[in-house]
């Protein structure tokens, strides 16, 4: 295939589907702008509306970032999707400490959590449409069932809840979601499953539920998603893919020694997100929007992680901003 002009628009080829968004940063929507305008109509802040970039100190929000991405969506007609309002991860030490040092109490936890939410999301009330409000707390391990973070051990598990209702107090049109990797796993689906019917059974407005995507070329299988997808649906809630990237490592791959992909490995992803898309399309009526975690394979949060001095090419555009085999799949149906 020749130059990228010749080439459908990926939020064309989806418009009677659902919106496919990218994850941006501050900085690629400068450096990756032309395929961003060209092929995607929603965003997400990668980092820069994380609790620790938005509101390093106590009492002091930085909007900068944030703001110059907000501005640049608005200004071409695209969707913002926030990301993330409580979360683990990215979160300063000092949330969870008093003025002497020690653990926070739970009122003054949930007194800055409520700050924090209202906030962010006032800031952005009728500019962002939905916010991932609470990210990644089930556990991993075995039957364990909420993750065992500060927030959880210092408020109790019902800082999800508030943490919903605090937001949908400040901005009521937004639509509020739950976001979690390996969502799918039948491990985690049922936990998940349990934390949203929960929160359905006492009133909370939930809406969403986020699948981040972080798969690889060879899991999960379409049917386990296919699964996924049925249970979650009988919720009621929309579903969004949140961060997809495929991997051409499976899990426990460390060689580190390639400076390219094979061609077993692009043919592979290929296929693989042919067949994903497929299914979501099929899903349309469940599924409100499909955002990879970038754009293109120069910057993938995957170089490095989880294996160091690794590089990895997971998305459909190249290291040359070029569409590869994956988008010609996903766009041509
Ligand atoms: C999780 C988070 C994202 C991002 C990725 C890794 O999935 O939800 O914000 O940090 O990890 O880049």
């Amino acid at each position: 295939m020749s130059s990228d002009q010749q080439v459908v628009s990926l939020c064309d080829a989806y418009k009677d589907y659902f919106p496919i968004g990218a994850a941006v940063s501050s900085r690629c929507i400068h450096t990756h702008r032309d395929l961003l305008l060209r092929h995607f109509c929603s965003v997400t802040a990668t980092n820069e509306m994380k609790f620790s970039s938005i509101h390093p100190d106590e009492g002091s929000y930085q909007f900068v970032l944030a703001d110059s991405i907000v501005e640049f969506a608005e200004a071409n007609d695209m969707l913002i999707r926030g990301h993330t309002l409580v979360w683990h991860q990215q979160t300063p030490e000092r949330v969870f400490i008093d003025s002497d040092g020690a653990s926070a109490s739970r009122d003054l936890l949930l007194s800055r959590m409520r700050d924090h939410i209202e906030t962010v999301v006032s800031r952005y009330k009728g500019r962002v449409y939905c916010w991932d409000v609470v990210n990644e707390a089930i556990d991993d391990k075995g039957s364990d069932y909420l993750r065992p973070s500060k927030w959880l051990q210092i408020i109790g598990p019902d800082y999800i809840e508030k943490a919903f209702e605090y937001a949908h107090a400040v901005d009521p049109d937004a639509l509020l979601f739950y976001n979690d990797y390996n969502a799918v796993a039948p491990y985690k689906r049922e936990k998940i499953m349990r934390l949203i019917t929960e929160l359905q059974q006492k009133g909370i407005p939930i809406h969403g539920i986020g699948l981040q995507g972080h798969w690889n070329i060879y899991w999960p299988s379409v049917d386990e998603i296919r699964y996924a997808l049925d249970d979650y649906a009988r919720l009621g809630l929309t579903i969004q893919i949140t961060e997809l990237d495929l991997s051409v490592f499976a899990y426990g791959d460390t060689r580190i020694d390639l400076t390219e992909p094979t061609s077993e490995m692009m043919e592979l992803q290929a296929k693989r997100y042919e067949e994903l898309f497929r299914l979501f399309r099929e899903y349309k009526g469940v599924i409100s929007g499909v955002t990879f975690w970038g754009i293109a394979d120069d910057v993938t949060w995957l170089h490095n992680f989880p294996v160091r001095g690794r590089r990895d090419w997971p998305l459909l555009f190249d290291c040359e901003h070029q569409p590869k085999e994956s988008f010609y799949r996903v766009a041509r149906f």
